[in-house]
């Protein structure tokens, strides 16, 4: 199909859920040249030449780069802006694409024309459509804002590792500096500051999971050393090291003691204590491990901003109590590290200078695209030590010289992206002001809806949770179960409204995440409409 030269691209968006291919959606999409309002620009004809051509050495040259690259960023900008209107959660079937591919990859060089015709015509069908800012609720998403797109373009185009700082010494010193800018915009403590004299320091994971298992193992090595020190290599009993994290705390954690081999203690959260950790409930949780299992207490996981509620564990008190038995203090602020931006949250946030660890995820509120993990630590020592593996190949004078940051010794694997540049860019095209003013608009949102929720005289809903954040968790009043399991798989069919539920003290709770990068005031109004009108036409 000659798709880039005609004006209406035939997105062919394909369910299998009758069993039939249904050619639902045949919309002027994702062309370049799809301008009804006169608006884009026509592609030229030496365009559409080098769009058509192939390469008979594989190769592009930068005149078909500049051409397809173009052309990628209207195809972004157009779907950015076009998938308002599909589907929000794809309908495709299982094993759809192995089906409309070919069975191998092509022997000879394809065009870019029929490469961007199989990106409209069969990845976008199979895209649940997280940029929707009017139809996507789920989860928290990762707010994708353009700087940090073309951030992740130049990442590809600069192509430099830095796994240590001779590798690409801007890549890594970038990474200390944007981080420090971070820290401040967060309110963070000082001590967590490559720039104060102390020895904390911070660096990016890939994700909030990997900082979980990079802390853990390092307050092993703390705890072995502390123990004995002639076992000071973290394989110290670890089956004996007792990890406590609350039953709101993110599965990473249950994960990363998996992987460590460490015994996971989950607290059970109540709802007088509105789903946050319960510290005289953890006390006697690390005594009667301690006392009756004989497990050693390594950690302990608070967390600002829980997953199902966007709950605030008491960050002192568990600090306090890290201290009592000196267990390391990891702070998982994956979500809700952002909203520390905030003056008005300050309250919220005491007692983080007296945690070991604070993760704090980039790509979900802080206008980046997944992978973007800050992680900050106390005391940089305990993870290097756990991860410095010394490669004869990697010696140079500057590690040797100790002078400089090697980020290998940081993290899980050696190779690493230059992802400060999404930082970087993102914070200085919107500045400390611009985070907090998009920070500030998910909780605007939510207001709005918790409002709609409250306003609702036939009292179809209730709100479930106390609402924090962008978060509004909802259950509709005296359904059961399998109403609300309904409810929710109508809902996900409408195609317009995509949300997802939680579990809080064992009944279904649907939850209502706001504040996409485009989303505005009507989308989450738009939203509710269709919520309610669902719920009223159900029940
Ligand atoms: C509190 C919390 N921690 C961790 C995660 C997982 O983050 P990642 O995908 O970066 O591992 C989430 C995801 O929503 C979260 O809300």
């Amino acid at each position: 199909m000659d798709s880039l030269n005609n004006n209406h691209i035939k997105l062919i968006a394909i369910s299998f859920a009758s069993g039939a291919c249904i050619t639902y959606l045949s919309m002027k999409l994702f062309s370049t040249n799809n301008n009804d309002d006169n608006k884009k620009k026509q592609l030229s004809k030496s365009s559409s030449i080098l769009l058509n051509s192939t390469s008979s050495e594989n190769l592009d040259t930068p005149e078909t780069f500049q051409t397809a690259g173009t052309h990628l960023l209207d195809w972004i900008i157009n779907y950015r802006k076009e998938c308002r209107d599909l589907p929000v959660v794809s309908t495709v079937k299982h094993n759809y694409l192995k089906d409309i591919l070919p069975k191998e990859a092509p022997e000879n060089s394809e065009s870019w024309n029929n490469i961007f015709d199989d990106l409209s015509t069969k990845i976008v069908p199979g895209l649940t459509n997280w940029q929707a800012s009017n139809k996507f609720f789920a989860y928290f998403k990762p707010h994708s804002s353009y700087p940090a797109v073309l951030a992740e373009t130049l990442c590809a185009g600069l192509n430099v590792m830095g796994f240590d700082w001779i590798a690409s010494p801007a890549c890594t010193e970038l990474e200390v500096v944007t981080l420090d800018w971070l820290a401040t915009i967060l309110n963070l403590p000082e001590k967590f500051k490559a720039s104060s004299p102390g020895p904390g320091g911070s660096v990016i994971q890939g994700s909030a999971g990997e900082s979980a298992i990079v802390v853990l193992l390092a307050a092993c090595l703390r705890k072995a050393s502390n123990i004995n020190k002639s076992k000071n290599d973290g394989t110290c009993r670890r089956d004996k090291m007792a990890v406590f994290a609350s039953d709101q705390t993110h599965t990473i954690i249950k994960k990363a003691c998996r992987i460590l081999g460490l015994h996971y203690v989950e607290v059970p959260s109540k709802l007088e204590n509105n789903w946050a950790i319960s510290t005289y409930d953890m006390e006697d949780a690390i005594l009667k491990s301690k006392n009756e299992g004989g497990y050693i207490p390594l950690a302990i996981v608070g967390t600002p901003g829980t997953t199902s509620s966007c709950a605030f564990d008491n960050l002192s008190e568990i600090g306090k109590l890290a201290k009592k038995y000196n267990l390391w203090f990891h702070v998982d602020a994956a979500y809700g590290g952002a909203y520390a931006a905030l003056p008005e949250m300050k309250m919220k946030f005491n007692g983080v200078d007296l945690c070991d660890s604070f993760c704090v995820n980039a790509h979900k509120k802080i206008l980046c695209p997944f992978d973007l993990s800050a992680l900050y630590v106390a005391d940089r020592h305990h993870i290097m030590k756990a991860l410095s593996v010394e490669s004869e190949y990697l010696k140079n004078d500057a590690s040797d010289s100790g002078a400089v940051v090697d980020y290998e010794n940081w993290q899980l694997p050696l190779g690493r992206r230059f992802r400060a540049l999404k930082l970087w860019f993102v914070l200085r095209r919107f500045g400390a002001n611009g985070i907090r003013k998009h920070v500030r608009k998910g909780i605007e949102y939510r207001k709005i809806l918790e409002n709609l929720i409250e306003q609702d005289t036939n009292e179809m809903f209730e709100i479930a949770a106390p609402p924090s954040l962008s978060l509004i968790c909802f259950r509709l009043k005296n359904r059961s179960e399998a109403e609300h399991k309904l409810f929710l798989k109508e809902l996900k069919q409408t195609g317009d409204c995509f949300i997802i539920h939680t579990k809080l003290g064992g009944k279904i709770v649907l939850r209502i995440a706001c504040g996409g990068i485009e989303q505005t005031e009507d989308d989450v109004i738009n939203a509710w409409n269709v919520i309610s009108k669902l719920a009223y036409k159900l029940f």
